[in-house]
């Protein structure tokens, strides 16, 4: 299969290509056009100039659009699904999710049409009247990774649109075929040409020449913290509005008065699930003295049970992670954990046995007595990897919490209603969860977190219409 260029509405091929591989088989998917700057610069060009009309669509009949891409992904659930996990990695059950996910959005922002609200305020003066409205930014980038090929694009694209900008988007060079998908579905709901465009390719020949174009105004970044603060750096310097969304260190906190049912529920999903690698995936477990080790023997039990593999099979739990880079960096980690005096109770392999040897595939793995102060237990590794940290007291698990740099998710198991409200007033993250996991943020409200994490915009929920539109306060004199 050979994918296009979005651009202008017309598809395009490109003068190099790359190979899309599956995580799970190695399989070769598709072939994919990489683009250099002259591309991009056409892409804007098409986006600059559909802009200027778009925006003069009323925000409901923007919405009319949303509503259609909703229903057409509705109607294609199952094949998008299909496509996600097999590109990706992750298993189908969660593809469905994430394609769902992209639906909710869609219908939310399709509601934000009539919404867009603004202000009016009374004036000082006499015979004045002074209202604020939300105006459109013009053309936005957006650069979407490949762990969520399709709900994050979403996020991004979707208030971009109601808003009244067009957009160029970029996906991950791992994960071109959702983006694809998303094009045809564009076209098929007949977005004006130009509205919306996607361009494959490089971050460091794509991405970097999204955010020093003039005419892109802002640019919306998810990805690592590293890849994140370069992008802040040259969008600062190119004055553009940049919202970032990067890396993660969550944890769970475990309290001795838990259910702890529901706490090993809430840890093997968030920690295990898409094996890992999920920006809100639980790495640490933070647990209470009293009941350290019944947490363990039980995680342990559950994790005989995950049945790991292609994950476009409904019997499989984990999938494979994305390539054997990551692979690799995983095991590193797991090297330093060992090097480090942390215990290892599960895992720390990769796997290669049958089927399990032609994709990139790790096994779920678990640390325990590991310091709160360890490599493990502070850097983004973002796989199966989980670091027990024992503490004795409510107040040492919020600063166990909140001493790592980055600020996106976190959860407290416990039944106490003081405890509760104690710890989702102190945990210094974006999102916090109580008696629930790490992972499983819905789209109406607000995603990102603080520190390393983000740079204080949200994706989706109303908050991301901040992101696409610039208050203008008119003044009218009567
Ligand atoms: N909705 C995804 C999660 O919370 C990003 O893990």
């Amino acid at each position: 299969m050979k994918l296009a260029h979005f651009i202008g509405g017309e598809w395009m091929d490109g003068a190099s290509h790359k190979d899309v591989l599956n995580p799970a088989t190695g399989e070769v998917l598709a072939e994919v056009p990489m683009a250099d700057a002259d591309v991009v610069a056409q892409a804007v060009e098409q986006a600059k100039a559909a802009q200027k009309q778009w925006a003069k669509v009323p925000a409901p009949k923007r919405a009319q659009y949303l509503y259609a891409i909703g229903r057409l992904m509705e109607e294609r659930k199952e094949h998008l699904s299909q496509v996600l996990t097999k590109e990706m990695g992750k298993v189908i059950e969660e593809g469905r999710g994430e394609v769902q996910e992209g639906i909710d959005m869609a219908y939310y922002m399709a509601g934000e049409g009539r919404r867009l609200f603004g202000e009016t305020t009374p004036s000082e003066l006499a015979d004045k009247f002074a209202m604020s409205v939300r105006a459109p930014i013009g053309v936005v980038g957006l650069i979407t990774p490949w762990n969520f090929p399709v709900a994050i694009a979403t996020w991004k694209s979707f208030p971009a649109l109601v808003a009244g900008n067009t957009f160029l988007w970029k996906p991950a060079t791992e994960t071109p075929m959702m983006a694809y998908e998303m094009a045809k579905i564009f076209e098929e709901v007949g977005l004006p040409k130009g509205v919306a465009n996607v361009v494959f390719g490089s971050g460091s020949d794509v991405g970097t020449a999204m955010i020093e174009h003039p005419d892109v105004k802002v640019i919306s970044f998810t990805g690592s913290t590293d890849t994140g603060s370069k992008v802040a750096e040259l969008g600062g310097r190119h004055l553009k509005k940049v919202s970032l969304e990067m890396g993660g260190k969550n944890a769970v906190i475990v309290m001795d008065d838990a259910n702890l049912d529901l706490a090993v529920d809430g840890i093997l999903w968030s920690a295990f699930g898409t094996a890992g690698q999920r920006c809100t995936a639980c790495s640490r477990v933070i647990v209470h003295k009293d009941v350290k080790k019944q947490l363990e023997d039980r995680l342990l039990e559950k994790m005989k049970h995950l049945t790991i593999g292609d994950g476009t099979d409904e019997s499989v739990k984990i999938g494979p992670v994305i390539n054997a880079g990551a692979l690799e960096k995983i095991h590193s980690y797991v090297e330093i954990g060992k090097q480090d005096g942390a215990k290892l109770l599960a895992g720390g392999e990769v796997l290669k046995d049958g089927n399990l040897s032609k994709g990139h595939y790790y096994a779920p793995t678990l640390f325990t007595d590991v310091p709160w102060d360890s490599r493990i237990a502070q850097e983004e590794i973002f796989g199966p990897v989980v670091s027990i940290i024992e503490v004795a007291s409510l107040d040492e698990a919020i600063e166990v919490n909140n001493s790592v740099k980055y600020g996106l998710s976190s959860s407290i198991f416990s039944q106490d209603v003081n405890t509760i409200f104690k710890a989702q007033r102190d945990l210094d993250t974006g999102i916090v969860y109580v008696n629930a996991g790490t992972t499983g943020a819905e789209i109406h409200l607000p995603f990102g977190g603080t520190k390393g994490t983000g740079n204080g915009h949200r994706d989706s929920g109303v908050a991301a219409l901040d992101v696409y539109t610039e208050w203008k306060s008119i003044y009218v004199d009567f």
